[in-house]
């Protein structure tokens, strides 16, 4: 099997390579792309902001994550921060590192390089736990996320624009092995 390394990832200069990933791993029309493109520029310039990428021999990138510091005036935050407040569990929101996109290339799934990214970029963060927000069905993403120590902080959560609710889930840090 090729070899696939995680590292480092300029993800304002490989937002296109990312995106083409992101469009086969989680299916995005091209109007979508469009509009995730000024999202993940306008991410990158937000304090903290990390991402790791997997690239094959060839150089081609085949699997990325990236994430932040959660800020209570974030748009992701402000969305979710009213489900966490009805559980009582809006405190989650302070002092967390958020997962913002994980996906990995179809043809290189199921190979541990999806939990490697999740776990290696929360490995360096410096919060005391970690956030994030996963379509609110059993996927392959809710199985890996419950199997790292994440779970479920409030579901059926209702993104503007999104058509299906999604589940926010939470983690201590460092994440489970
Ligand atoms: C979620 C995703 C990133 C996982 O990446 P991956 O590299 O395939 O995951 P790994 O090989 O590291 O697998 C880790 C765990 O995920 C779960 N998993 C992965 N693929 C699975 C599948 N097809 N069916 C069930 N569970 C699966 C398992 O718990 C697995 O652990 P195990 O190998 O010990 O059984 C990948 O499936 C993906 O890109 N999905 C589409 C995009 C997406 O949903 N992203 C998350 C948005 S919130």
């Amino acid at each position: 099997m090729e070899d696939v390394v995680v590292g480092p990832l300029d993800l304002a200069a490989r937002v296109d390579e990312a995106l083409a990933v992101q469009a086969l791993a989680f299916g995005l029309t091209d109007d979508e792309i469009g509009v995730r493109r000024h999202v993940v520029l306008r991410h990158t310039a937000n304090r903290g902001v990390r991402a790791l990428g997997a690239t094959n021999e060839q150089g081609r990138l085949v699997g990325f994550v990236y994430g932040m510091p959660n800020n209570r005036i974030y748009w992701w935050s402000t969305v979710v921060q009213p489900y966490l407040r009805a559980a009582g569990l809006d405190g989650w929101l302070d002092d967390s590192f958020v997962i913002t996109e994980l996906h990995v290339h179809p043809a290189y799934q199921q190979r541990g390089i999806g939990r490697e990214l999740i776990t290696r970029i929360t490995d360096e963060a410096t919060e005391p736990r970690s956030i994030l927000s996963a379509i609110d069905v059993e996927s392959p993403a809710r199985r890996l996320y419950r199997s790292l120590g994440y779970r479920d902080l409030a579901r059926r959560v209702l993104f503007p624009s999104a058509p299906s609710p999604y589940a926010v889930m939470g983690a201590e840090l460092p994440l489970r092995r």
